[in-house]
């Protein structure tokens, strides 16, 4: 057993992890990354890029067969999902392999092994080839751990009927049936894509929507689009348990207070994550773990012990792999001396149903919480010249804005591209930007971004394709 000697350790190769690693080595800081698994975390191997993954090819599936309209035909499409695995597994492998590169190219070291805190500035380090155990004593310590899905009583994970994410995006075949125990993000991005490739598809809500915290007009789409492609949704359902009988799983749920039977085939049990806080000795640190599980941190990532850090999942809300990214950035330049701290204004969220969905800064509601008088500029993309052009024309950009001064404060869309038309509001809300800003900005015709800059154009009551509900006084 060695001792190494390094001024930071990064537990965790996920998208918190891996970034914090590189930027350090950039920074010249002597650090080490350590990962159990696979580089690159849930959202690389299980999560994010698998997904889209499939889904962009479900995507293309889908259009092949409603290209009529637009002239084209084509024989029956067929779908091998065997193939469409590999596909997948390819982009996976390519991109989780060039994350060690990376981190190497950086001058961080990288070392595959299991990290067990077993004080707070020591670490011992477990390697699966059966390699003497190693201790690193680091100044710095990042837990970027991650976090895991959530098992409800009555639907243990069993891989054949009862699937977490990572279990549904490894499907060998379509399923005939899918039932979705929880509408948010994963249910329905993973349970749509099925549905597109052929599943009937069942999603039981407990709450009285789906999608919640997501703008309610832009979740209203989806569900219209799901529902129109033969789903059903059952709001208040509250799963109760399921068995087997005559060859199908039949799930028991209370549905506005009643008890109904599902039959299906497959059960994608996606109720939420649970942050990754044991199991690798954080007890031994004292660091300080919060009511839902989370490590709380201040504005430098740092937790209550004094040179222990936590970015990503494990930290807190939302679980999403750009804020761990950004946060795994900031604690690089933190622990490099630099007088950074973390202070996004705004973190953007998308959900890659069909139509996507994108958000960022607050939902009108929210605004109207914080006592703000608000306008709301909304423009549909069903008169938008690009929009018709591609055939893709439900759903709309939605801008929510200071009465006080037109200070842009949200921006929601739902509709074509959506998760890449969000970042010109991200940008504009971390500026500081107000309506005129986007308004008089000149965006190229015939583009999707239009529909922003027209929507920041009705807040003000001056867009130029849809009729204004104001007058703006001159
Ligand atoms: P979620 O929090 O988005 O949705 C879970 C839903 O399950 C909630 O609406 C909840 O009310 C419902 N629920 C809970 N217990 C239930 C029960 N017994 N019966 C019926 N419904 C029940 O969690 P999800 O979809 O599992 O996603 C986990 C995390 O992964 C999210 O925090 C999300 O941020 C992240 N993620 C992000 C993606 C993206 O950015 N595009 C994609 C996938 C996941």
């Amino acid at each position: 057993m060695a001792t190494i000697k390094k001024k930071a350790l990064i537990i965790g190769a996920g998208t918190g992890g891996y970034p914090c690693a590189i930027r350090l080595g950039q920074l010249g800081v002597d650090a080490m990354l350590v990962e159990k698994d696979k580089a690159g975390g849930v959202c690389l191997n299980v999560g994010c890029i698998p997904s889209k993954a499939l889904i962009s090819a479900t995507k293309l599936y889908h259009k092949a067969q409603h290209s009529a309209e637009m002239g084209l035909s084509f024989g029956a499409p067929a779908v091998d999902m065997a193939k469409m695995q590999a596909w997948k597994g390819g982009i996976v492998k390519k991109l989780t392999g060039g994350v060690a590169t990376l981190v190497k190219g950086a001058g961080t070291q990288y070392v595959t092994a299991t990290a067990e805190f077993i004080g707070p500035k020591q670490v011992k380090l477990r390697y699966a080839d059966g390699k003497p155990d190693d201790i690193v004593e680091a100044e710095h310590i990042v837990v970027a751990t991650g976090s895991l899905p959530i098992e409800i009583p009555g639907f243990k994970f069993d891989g054949k009927r009862v699937l977490d994410s990572t279990a549904a995006l490894d499907l060998a075949v379509v399923p005939k049936r899918m039932l979705c125990v929880g509408g948010g993000i994963i249910g329905l991005e993973l349970g749509q894509t099925f549905q597109r490739l052929g599943t009937q598809l069942v999603v039981l809500e407990g709450l009285g929507r789906i999608l919640n915290g997501v703008d309610n007009e832009c979740a209203d789409v989806v569900a219209r689009q799901i529902k129109k492609d033969g789903g059903q949704i059952h709001v208040n359902a509250k799963a109760l348990g399921w068995e087997e009988r005559n060859g199908e799983a039949i799930v028991k749920a209370e549905v506005d207070g009643k008890v109904q039977e599902f039959a299906t085939d497959v059960i994608l049990v996606a109720v939420g994550r649970r942050p990754v806080t044991k199991g690798f000795g954080l007890e031994k640190t004292g660091v300080k773990v919060g009511e839902r599980g989370f490590i709380p941190v201040d504005q430098r990532q740092q937790t209550n012990v004094p040179g222990i850090y936590a970015v990503g999942d494990v930290c807190g809300q939302p679980m999403l792999a750009h804020k761990a990214s950004h946060e795994g950035e900031v604690l690089a330049e933190v622990i490099a001396g630099k007088k950074t701290i973390n202070d996004a204004r705004q973190i953007p969220n998308v959900v890659f149903t069909e139509p996507e969905i994108a958000s960022s800064g607050l939902t009108k509601e929210e605004a109207e919480a914080q006592g703000r008088q608000v306008n709301v500029g909304k423009f549909p993309f069903s008169v938008l010249g690009r929009a018709m052009a591609i055939g893709e024309t439900a759903g709309f950009v939605k801008i929510i804005t200071d009465q006080k001064d037109d200070r842009v404060l949200g921006v929601h869309i739902v509709g074509p591209e959506a998760s890449d038309l969000i970042s010109e509001a991200g940008l504009a809300i971390e500026m500081g930007a107000f309506a005129e800003d986007i308004a008089l900005t000149v965006h190229p015709h015939p583009t999707l971004g239009e529909a922003v800059m027209e929507a920041a154009k009705h807040a003000l009551g001056e867009a130029i394709h849809i009729a204004n509900p104001r007058k703006k006084a001159h």
